[in-house]
This record gives C-alpha cells, sequence and structure tokens, in this order.
C-alpha cells in the first residue's frame, strides 16, 4: 500500500485525474494491494438507473484476514486496540495483533458452537468495549452478517431493527458505564427481546458484577461459551460482493433503513481513504471518538485502522467524566497523535473553561479530524488554536453511513484547508453540485450552491437497503437521473472546495445522530392525547440542531407540562433519549398544503424564531395558522 500513499498535493491531483479518466485500474491497483484467496473476475459493473453497484465480483476474500492475519508476521507484537475505561481509575486494556487475532477466532467458534453460520444475521448491542470489536470482526470471520445497533437505543428501537433483518441472534453485555450511570443493558435487551421470533440466541458479556437475569435456553455468557470451543478458526472464504454487515440509518420515513455494505469494496474504500486522509505513520495513535455502533466506528475505529495495520483507541465513556478535561487527559495518557470526533463535541467542550486543555500536554497530537455534521467556524478554530495549537492540520470529513466511506476532505498535510470546508473530493469520487432545475452546475471555477448527487459509483457505497431495494432506488437513484442523491445541501467556492451545508431532506443531525423526524412524530403520536404532531430542527449551540414539536391535542387533552413529559418519555422509549425534543408547542393545527402534506419549510422558520421571511404561504390549505402558531410560539418549554 506505502506506494500507492499519496504524499504531496501534486500526487493527490494526479491520483484524482487517474481515478476520473480510469476508475477501474485505478481501483485494481488499490485492490491488489490486500490479501485475496482468488482475484476477482469484473473489477466494476454499475448501473444507477435500477440501481445496481458490484466491485470486485468473483473476488475471494475474508475481511478479518486483512485486518488480522496478513498483520501478524510483522505486526503481530504491535497493539491494535488500547482500550480505555469510562472510569480513569480503572486499568487500560493493550490487544496486539496476535491477541486480537486469537480472540476473534476464539469467539467465532463461539458463533458456530451457537449455530451461526454464513450469511446468518446477529444482531449486536455493547458497550464501548473490546468484545465490541471481537464480536463484530467474528462475524465477518464466518461471514455472518453484523447488525450493531447503537448501545443508546430503546427495546422497541433494537426490536424494529432485529426484525426487520431477522437476526437469529443477539450479542450484548450485563450493563455500561457512561459517566457516573450505570445502565442495564440486558433489561433493555430482554424487553426488546419479548418481540423478537427469529433470536434462538443471546450472549451476554458481563462488564460488572451485578447477578444478571438469565433466560433459560436462550441466554448463555460469553465466557461460558468460550470454554466450550477451541480458538482456531480458519475465515470463511467470502464474495467481495457478501454482505459484510447492517447498519441502520434514519430515513425520511417512519422506518429506519437498514443499509448493506459488502465485503470487498467496503474494505477497499475504508482503508485507502484511511490511510490518506490521516496520514498515518509507523508508531503512531490513532482516537476516532465515535460509538462503534455508527457507521463512522465501524469504518474509523475498527475495520480501516485494522486493515492499515494501526493502532485504534477505543473509549468506553463519555469527554464529561469525571470532568471536562476526559478527552485530553487520555490523548495525553496515551499520546494520542490522530484526533477524530464531531463538532457537537468540540463545541460543548469549547464552552468549558480552558483550564480543562492546558492542564493536559497534547504535543503528540499530529491531525485532527471532524466528522458527523457541519463543522461552524467558531468551533473549527476553538479545535485547530486550542487542541491543535496551530499545528495540526484539520480534516472536515464528510461522508455518509450509506457511502461508507470518507467522500470529501483534505488529506491531513497535504490539502490546503480552510474552515467549514471539507475541501475536495477523496480520488474516486466524483461529486455534482445540482441546480434548481435538476442540472448539474459544472463551472469549478465560479461559486456555486446546490445539492450534492454523486455520479460515479466507488466502491464501499451501500448496495441496497435490506429487504427493500425499491426504497434504495426511490431514496438515492430517484432525485436526479443517473447519480446518487445524497440528501446534503452545498456550497462551492470558485477553486472547487466544497463546503456542506445540512440536510436537505426531513433527517436532522443532533449532536452529530441522525434522526429521522417522522420517526419521532410516530412515537409522539401514540401519546393518547395526541392526535397530530410535526417535528423539525432548529439550530442549537451545542448540539448543532435540536427538536422542535408541534403538537395537536385532542380537544379533551390539557396542555401542560406533565404532558411535555409524558411525550418525552415516550420518544425516550421508543426512539432513545437522544431523540427527545428540546421544545414542545401545543397548537390547534398545522401549517399544510392542499394535498395534505405539512409545511415543515414554515414550521422551521418558526422554530428558527425567523419568522420575517416565511415565503410563499398562499399554496397553504390553511394559511390562518401560521400567525396562530407564531402567536404561541412562545408557549414553549
Ligand atoms: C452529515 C456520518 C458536514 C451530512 C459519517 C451527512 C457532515 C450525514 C459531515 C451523514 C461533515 C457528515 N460536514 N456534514 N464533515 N459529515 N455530515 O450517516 O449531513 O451518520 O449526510 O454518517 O452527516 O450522517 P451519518
Amino acid at each position: 500500500m506505502e506506494n500507492l500513499q499519496i504524499k504531496t498535493f501534486a500526487q493527490y491531483k494526479k491520483a484524482y485525474k487517474k481515478s476520473v479518466k480510469d476508475p477501474e485500474t485505478f481501483w485494481e491497483e488499490i485492490a491488489n494491494t490486500f490479501t485475496w484467496h482468488k482475484k476477482w473476475d469484473r473489477t466494476l459493473e454499475w448501473d444507477f438507473r435500477k440501481p445496481e453497484v458490484k466491485w470486485f465480483e468473483g473476488g475471494k476474500l475474508n475481511i478479518t484476514e486483512n485486518c488480522l492475519d496478513r498483520h501478524l508476521e510483522k505486526l503481530g507484537n504491535k497493539t491494535a486496540i488500547i482500550w480505555e475505561p469510562n472510569d480513569p481509575d480503572e486499568e487500560s486494556r493493550y490487544i496486539s495483533y496476535r491477541q486480537l487475532f486469537v480472540k476473534v477466532s476464539h469467539f467465532a467458534n463461539v458463533l458456530k458452537n451457537n449455530g451461526i453460520k454464513k450469511g446468518d444475521k446477529v444482531c449486536i448491542y455493547m458497550p464501548m468495549i473490546p468484545e465490541l470489536a471481537i464480536a463484530m470482526l467474528a462475524c465477518a470471520r464466518i461471514g455472518a452478517v453484523h447488525s450493531i445497533v447503537f448501545a443508546g437505543f430503546s427495546s422497541a428501537a433494537i426490536a424494529r431493527r432485529i426484525n426487520d433483518s431477522e437476526c437469529k441472534m443477539l450479542i450484548t453485555a450485563n450493563e455500561v458505564y457512561r459517566g457516573s450511570k450505570k445502565v442495564n443493558l440486558k433489561e433493555i435487551c430482554d424487553k426488546a427481546l419479548e418481540d423478537t421470533p427469529s433470536v434462538e440466541s443471546v450472549i451476554v458479556y458481563r462488564r460488572t458484577v451485578e447477578p444478571t437475569p438469565m433466560k433459560e435456553g436462550r441466554d448463555r455468557f460469553w465466557f461460558d461459551e468460550l470454554q466450550k470451543v477451541d480458538k482456531d478458526c480458519p475465515a470463511e472464504v467470502m464474495d467481495a460482493e457478501d454482505m459484510l454487515f447492517i447498519l441502520y440509518t434514519s430515513g425520511s420515513t417512519g422506518k429506519p433503513k437498514g443499509m448493506v455494505h459488502t465485503t470487498g469494496g467496503y474494505m477497499v474504500g475504508t482503508t485507502y481513504t484511511f490511510q490518506n486522509v490521516f496520514q498515518l505513520e509507523k508508531n503512531d495513535v490513532y482516537w476516532c471518538t465515535a460509538d462503534i455502533g455508527w457507521i463512522t466506528g465501524h469504518s474509523y475505529i475498527i475495520y480501516g485502522p485494522l486493515a492499515a495495520g494501526a493502532t485504534t483507541v477505543m473509549f468506553e465513556g463519555i469527554p464529561s467524566y469525571p470532568d471536562y478535561g476526559r478527552f485530553w487527559e487520555i490523548c495525553e495518557k496515551l499520546k494520542v497523535t490522530h484526533f477524530y470526533t464531531a463538532p457537537t463535541a468540540i463545541r460543548s467542550l469549547a464552552k468549558q473553561p480552558l483550564k480543562f486543555v492546558e492542564k493536559h500536554d497534547l504535543s503528540s497530537l499530529k491531525v485532527l479530524g471532524s466528522v458527523g455534521e457541519p463543522i461552524n467556524e467558531e468551533a473549527w478554530h476553538w479545535y485547530n488554536d486550542n487542541i491543535g495549537k496551530g499545528n495540526c492540520p484539520v480534516v472536515d470529513t464528510w461522508w455518509q453511513t450509506e457511502t461508507g466511506a470518507i467522500m470529501i476532505s483534505p488529506l491531513a498535510g497535504i490539502t490546503p484547508t480552510r474552515p467549514t470546508f471539507a475541501t475536495l473530493p477523496l480520488p474516486g469520487v466524483q461529486p455534482a453540485l445540482m441546480d434548481d432545475n435538476g442540472e448539474e452546475i459544472t463551472n469549478l471555477n465560479e461559486k456555486a450552491e446546490g445539492r450534492l448527487a454523486i455520479k460515479f459509483p466507488w466502491p464501499s457505497i451501500a448496495r441496497t437497503i435490506y429487504g427493500d431495494h425499491q426504497r434504495y432506488k426511490e431514496v438515492y437513484f430517484s432525485t436526479y437521473e443517473n447519480k446518487y442523491f445524497t440528501g446534503d445541501g452545498s456550497y462551492r467556492d470558485a477553486t472547487g472546495n466544497y463546503r456542506i451545508t445540512g440536510r436537505v431532506d426531513d433527517i436532522v443531525i443532533v449532536s452529530g445522530h441522525n434522526l429521522g423526524t417522522a420517526t419521532i412524530e410516530n412515537a409522539i403520536d401514540e401519546h393518547e392525547g395526541v392526535v397530530e404532531s410535526a417535528v423539525v430542527g432548529y439550530p442549537h449551540d451545542v448540539k448543532g440542531n435540536a427538536l422542535y414539536a408541534f403538537v395537536i391535542l385532542y380537544d379533551q387533552t390539557e396542555p401542560s407540562d406533565q404532558l411535555r413529559k409524558e411525550i418525552r418519555d415516550l420518544v425516550s422509549s421508543t426512539v432513545g433519549p437522544i431523540a427527545k425534543p428540546e421544545k414542545i408547542q401545543f397548537v390547534k393545527s398545522l401549517p399544510k398544503t392542499r394535498s395534505g402534506k405539512i409545511m415543515r419549510r414554515i414550521l422551521r422558520k418558526i422554530a428558527s424564531n425567523d419568522t420575517s421571511n416565511l415565503g410563499d404561504t398562499s399554496t397553504l390549505l390553511n394559511p390562518e395558522v401560521v400567525d396562530d402558531i407564531i402567536g404561541g410560539a412562545v408557549i414553549t418549554k
């Protein structure tokens, strides 16, 4: 891989040109640097109209051989994972590539011993402990498909995801430490499992010593299961296009979308982008603070870094515990060189006194990264000045669950950075900025604003939505002909640098978490006192966006703070605590178009306190409600 590593801006430009002129040769050369049992028959087959994308089909491999086995000879004793616990007094764990290889193989046999075979789906609901990494890699080892559900989701959300892909097994932990709190994950799982007929067995890792109720015949402890099997597990040989995992992301309708990623292209895409964006050197320590329950954790805590032979940090806790210096303490302690986090974390830490930063020696840092939402200018500068001390390039990486890997980003130390700009597309990525008429704005030398699409496939693009290819087509490939639509708006300057301006659909990013407003509305509408609701996002100085719910009540229901609490609790239990609306306003009715669609554009403006220019309201069925809502917009909590 070394010889394909971009080191200068001129090399970037050359690689980019080549990737557009001859994408197949470009990606073949990169794919050739991995371990394959058999090389592929066809490099690329695609048709965005169907849509269908296949990379390296006929190629045979196992991604864990690329993340583990192939490193054993040279990097066997190198630390693969450094685990940092929630409690700074508990010891960190250092797991070498060889140890990880053994642990993954060993646990892979547990999966097999419990009846899991190639193609079976396994749901993983675990805290940020090394066993989460081991469980996911063990699935990949035997060709089982993991579906990781972020351990902040509710029972109902887990059940929905398990049922959507008919998972046969659930892997969890008894409890999780989160700051000063302990959360009983097993209890949440037990509730979810009341309504998940496909699950045959549950493996429970004991994170704490608390007694854990187990269901006879269904639940087994991780350690007990390990005793029953040996440690040697040859990797299942997979086709490049075999499914590697499903990861759910919010959609514009109530149902989450199970994005399907396949083996070969995903591996090539995540590894290539990891190496080039972050520019890691041999002894560097890389830390991405995301949770593995999200795509960032999949691609840039586990698969990309491990395939590249890097040392990757996993942190169990939260940035504010035991105090707001925790991130910086860890950077100092582990001598972190590459630090990759989300703007929401930066904004919340920037609000704290600087002494939390100044207490710690951050001189090991070389590169800073940002992901998940637009980074505002203030946060960018705070990060650059106070954490990077002006010496660390900030890579603002734009991508999505659906893209699998980073798409637009500076290469650290190579691409000139510009605050709030994700800058330039990576080699292999062909963005198209679309105007209001659905035409591509092709002049790269003139600044422009529009919606972001991609016009050529890249290896790590999600191949479908699990069980619903039609929806995949509608959501991503029906807005623009023959192009993938990202759902994001973007600005482009006269030198071709992109600044992502945010979602243009009904998805709101709250504290870096993608939330579909429809899912939250469905939850609110479940309340017996509620007729209908509409949820929109509005700017929030720490969370990026917060949620504002407009709720219509039945005549006999009394609006009250108690009711607001009930609604929030309901959202918390059906979707998860992150989805709780910040503000709830009870309204008589909602602005609707003549065809009965809620005019969210207007609600967004009201929620943002930007009512001077509401645009054209003449197409509304009930324009009078707008003033009513504005008049009542102050009755919020
Ligand atoms: C947003 C996270 C601006 C964007 C990897 C995208 C960003 C959505 C950036 C995907 C960035 C991600 N600048 N916006 N650097 N990175 N986004 O699927 O709206 O959780 O569509 O993937 O996050 O979120 P997802």
